[in-house]
């Protein structure tokens, strides 16, 4: 794709024609600045009544602990801001995992039951952070299949540092889903732009699957689809 817009565009439009196939379809959503421009799509296609929420089931990849629901470096905050309070989503269809005093694992376990008893995901969009991390599930020696409470990498908590007003503020702990739950999607959309991105996008690409790259899981889907600019596909093999 040869810029974001087009990107943002595309991925919209994908996500739109699912929704029109199936209206009540259930959709995995991502947060971070790259699907920012793919949200401004759907909310400009639902006031021109060509998408329709209405029966649409959600549920979001991730969400940092510790910050309340309404703050705005939350994906809560997000989610809504650039999403949900302009299209006509029902409240009752939207989950963000949301963990605060209550037993983190519970919390994971009643994710997963409810993904389940959606359905299951449809169609999963996601980001890739700069390690290759998909939702928070960061590089590692192994990693979690189910939704689950994870530790953030001293390179996530410095990427993502530039949305707070300092590093100090950004939470060290999150809650995602894990890559089985991501895996069991029917299909996928994984969206990157920028240079930062083409490393990530590179070994992603690879040909090769470790968990030290997380994305790179991904080859062994059925039907995923990546969307890169320019530049996240800059250092892709010819
Ligand atoms: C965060 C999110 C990921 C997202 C990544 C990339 O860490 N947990 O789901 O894909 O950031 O964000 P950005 O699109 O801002 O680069």
């Amino acid at each position: 794709m040869d810029n974001y817009n087009e990107l943002s565009k595309q991925a919209a439009e994908i996500l739109a024609e699912q929704v029109r196939k199936k209206n009540d379809s259930v959709l995995g959503l991502p947060t971070g600045s790259t699907p920012e421009g793919m949200y401004a799509c759907l909310v400009s296609m639902y006031k021109n009544s060509e998408i329709d929420f209405s029966a649409v089931v959600t549920f979001n990849l991730d969400e940092y602990v510790g910050l309340p629901p309404d703050h705005p470096q939350s994906y809560n905050y997000y989610m809504h801001s650039n999403l949900f309070d302009h299209v006509n989503a029902k409240k009752s269809n939207i989950h963000i995992p949301h963990c605060k005093e209550q037993d983190p694992d519970l919390i994971c376990r009643e994710y997963e039951q409810e993904i389940k008893n959606a359905g299951g995901i449809d169609l999963q969009i996601l980001g890739i952070g700069t390690n290759g991390h998909i939702g928070f599930n960061e590089p590692d020696q192994f990693l979690y299949t189910k939704t689950h409470l994870v530790e953030l990498t001293e390179e996530t908590i410095e990427a993502n540092s530039r949305f707070f007003k300092s590093r100090d503020e950004v939470p060290l702990k999150a809650v995602t889903m894990g890559v089985g739950s991501i895996m069991a999607a029917e299909k996928i959309i994984l969206l990157a732009s920028g240079e930062s991105k083409a490393e990530a996008i590179s070994e992603m690409c690879s040909g090769k699957v470790t968990t030290r790259v997380p994305a790179s899981l991904l080859q062994l889907h059925r039907e995923v689809t990546v969307f890169v600019d320019r530049e996240a596909a800059s250092l892709l093999k010819k």
